[in-house]
């Protein structure tokens, strides 16, 4: 059994020589010393010896164990460290190289002029506050004056979820539920996405609108007025022309149009203006009884402006842009223009 011993560190020995990985040495341990390996095995053999010659070849067992277990570990550190050297030489940076560019994210331009609406009308004393986009009808709707199977329902298309969920298809909700919360005053602006489904070179079915409501004692048309000439005019510029054109909404009563004189043929007419000379920019209007009366506001008491614009279509008069679909397509060699 000495001689098979023997045998057996040679071929082990001869086997961590060969082995060129980690892995395999890690191999040829669980094969020789591991609790199945050939070594234990030939110890549990111990008891075919006679008692005198077992002291002898345990003690030689041992030697050998120690011995290989030794070859095993310095294999393994040596491997260890040829394959870090390997990887150093492989990873190694070249300092000197020149690096590579990285790109600057910019500000969405419908950010900049959303941010650029709300700093204008925050120097006027309105103060911004958000909404739901999925939106009860009646919020959307109902407590806006406009019922079930009412035809003003026509001037939105809706994206409908449930009977009584849609995707709110303007900001308008919004001022129903700050006046369900506050008493006025109420000076508010809210800005956010809106659904409808429309696709076209001015439509996309999400866009962004800013509703603006105003709500207190003796407020007027006067004071809608002059709050929507002063944004105009700080936004495009103090030469721009604007009118005031009659239109209808159902929760604002009188209701207006507000058009700028266009920004591309300064009022000459041309195809983006539809050679009218005015491009239309937002809806407004005095709140209507109506809705003071959905949201318990006493009429007599107090009055209010509200207006919603379309943020979109303001930053494509701003930019002179004729496609509304650029917005959403994520070119950089569209956005890194602004
Ligand atoms: C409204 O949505 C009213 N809520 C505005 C309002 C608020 C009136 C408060 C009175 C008082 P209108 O449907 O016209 O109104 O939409 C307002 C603006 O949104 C439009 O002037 C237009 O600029 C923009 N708009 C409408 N549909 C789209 C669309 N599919 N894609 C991009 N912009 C749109």
């Amino acid at each position: 059994m000495i001689g098979a011993l023997e045998e057996l560190q040679k071929q082990a020995e001869a086997e961590i020589n060969r082995a060129k990985t980690e892995e395999e040495i890690l191999a040829i341990k669980t094969k020789y010393l591991g609790r199945k390996g050939l070594l234990t095995h030939l110890l549990r053999n111990i008891k075919e010896l006679s008692p005198d010659e077992r002291p002898g070849f345990g003690k030689r067992s041992n030697e050998v164990k120690e011995a290989l277990s030794e070859q095993i570990e310095n294999s393994i550190k040596e491997k260890a460290s040829q394959k870090k050297s390997k990887a150093l030489i492989c990873e190694k940076i070249d300092v000197t190289l020149p690096g590579r560019g990285v790109k600057h994210g910019r500000v969405h331009p419908v950010v900049q002029v959303l941010e650029e609406i709300c700093r204008i009308f925050m120097k006027l004393g309105f103060s911004t506050v958000e909404g739901p986009e999925i939106e009860l009808d009646y919020y959307n709707f109902e407590a806006l004056n406009i019922p079930k199977n009412h035809p003003a329902r026509d001037m939105q298309d809706t994206f409908y979820i449930e009977e009584n969920i849609v995707l709110r298809t303007h900001t308008s909700p919004v001022q129903v539920r700050i006046m369900e919360k506050h008493r006025p005053p109420v000076r508010i602006l809210s800005p956010g996405r809106v659904y409808r489904p429309d696709s076209d070179i001015t439509h996309t079915p999400m866009f962004h609108q800013i509703e603006g409501l105003l709500v207190d004692r003796g407020v007027t048309f006067g004071d809608l007025k002059g709050a929507l000439t002063t944004f105009i005019k700080q936004f495009f510029g103090d030469a721009t022309a604007l009118r005031f054109r009659p239109s209808f909404f159902p929760f604002t009563e009188p209701s207006a149009e507000v058009d700028i004189q266009c920004v591309m043929c300064h009022g000459a007419g041309c195809r983006v203006c539809g050679h009218s000379g005015w491009l239309e920019i937002l809806g407004a209007g005095m709140v209507d009884p109506e809705v003071f009366k959905n949201v318990g506001y006493d009429a007599e008491e107090f009055t209010g402006f509200a207006f919603g614009l379309g943020l979109e279509r303001i930053a494509m008069l701003k930019y002179g842009i004729t496609d509304i679909r650029l917005f959403f397509e994520n070119d950089w060699r569209f956005l890194e223009q602004f």
